[in-house]
């Protein structure tokens, strides 16, 4: 079996993808260091799929750490890259822990990739690296601006990390998967999202407001230039999302990539607003969501969707869960681990 890191394994993203790959007949290790994620997630992926991956806490800001760990594993065939910090408000707040988080884990990953005899790298990028870009849905091809936090400047600079080392080592073949919004749950309600803390995401916030662990969603701003108020996003559901990351790494042990750096949005291609994810919410859940309008966001993206020719066309994957298949996977896990009937 073809063996393959996943970082951040046991995080949202991570662990719905872990489950494709054990599905697709890869052999699964996981590094994670629990900084934001559970050790019972490793539970859910063995309850899904029957097999258990391999697992090492490791902090990959510990360069001699990742060192031994490729020394142990010198048959990895690919790695998809998750682990990193990904609250755009506390990365405000601590930007130094982001660039050392971040940066420095990117580095030392790449460092030890490039001494294995195949090296094939994901990367989690995301639609952060447009800023508020000037036309919509927007193309992998749209200008780079200037990053509105260091969560984004993190994921832009690692963009460029990994381009000039790709420049380099023509041996290194990458893919950057720039995600739009990430939203749902497995759909056995076995893994999902678990946000520590106040959630600072829509659909959990979402779903935590049903189950009343929230009083009420605030709505932040109904004045933008849209058509109900609201911003407007491209919500893709996780395993749609998790399937994307099995279709890449499979075109690069395949050899399909036509350059050794490739750049992919995944999105559905369709925007929804604010009131139309909380009116997706209350269509599948029959529930009335309590919610109030607040002040805009600093930060907030007017509009954000993405043009999934690319994706659909080269790499050959297509969303094709809905809005309300995720919305409805997202209160099935909220139940679930509330245990609420
Ligand atoms: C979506 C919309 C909010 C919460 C962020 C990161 C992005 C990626 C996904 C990591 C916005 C509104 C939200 C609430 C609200 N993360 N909202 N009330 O900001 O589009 O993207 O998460 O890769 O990089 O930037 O996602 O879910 O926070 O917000 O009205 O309580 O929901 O204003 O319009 P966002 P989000």
């Amino acid at each position: 079996m073809k063996k393959v890191l996943v970082t951040g394994g046991l995080g949202f993203i991570g662990s719905h993808t872990v489950v494709e790959l054990q599905q697709r007949g890869f052999e699964v290790v996981i590094i994670d260091d629990l900084s934001n994620s559970s050790i019972n997630v490793l539970d859910g992926i063995t309850a899904i799929t029957g097999k258990a991956p391999l697992f090492e806490k490791i902090d990959l800001k510990e360069k001699t750490d990742v060192e031994a760990f490729f020394e142990k594993h010198g048959d990895i065939m690919g790695v998809i890259h998750f682990a990193a910090s990904k609250a755009v408000g506390e990365s405000v707040e601590k930007p130094l822990l982001y660039y050392e988080n971040n940066l420095n884990t990117l580095i030392y990953m790449l460092k030890s990739v490039l001494k294995l005899d195949v090296s094939n790298f994901i990367f989690s990028s995301s639609c952060t690296v447009y800023g508020q870009a000037d036309t919509m849905p927007i193309t992998e091809s749209a200008p780079i601006k200037p990053a509105e936090s260091p969560y984004g400047n993190t994921k832009q600079i690692g963009e460029e990390i990994i381009r000039d080392t790709c420049r380099a080592y023509s041996h290194l073949n990458t893919i950057a998967l720039r995600y739009f919004n990430p939203i749902g749950a497995h759909a056995s309600a076995k893994i999902g999202e678990l946000p520590i803390g106040v959630p600072q995401n829509l659909v959990p916030f979402i779903t935590q407001t049903a189950a009343k662990l929230r009083k009420e969603l605030s709505v932040f701003g109904n004045d933008y230039p849209t058509p109900d108020g609201t911003c407007i996003r491209d919500y893709i559901h996780v395993v749609d999302l998790a399937k994307a990351h099995v279709v890449a790494l499979e075109r690069l042990l395949d050899g399909k990539n036509v350059s050794n750096f490739e750049i992919f949005n995944l999105g559905t291609g369709k925007g929804s607003s604010v009131l139309e994810a909380i009116q997706a919410f209350e269509r599948v859940s029959g529930k009335s969501l309590p919610y109030k309008f607040a002040p805009r966001r600093e930060g907030d993206v007017i509009q954000a969707y993405a043009d999934t020719t690319k994706a659909n066309e080269v790499l050959g994957w297509k969303a094709s869960l809905t809005l309300d298949d995720a919305m409805d996977s997202a209160w099935k896990w909220e139940r679930k681990i509330r245990n609420i009937g």
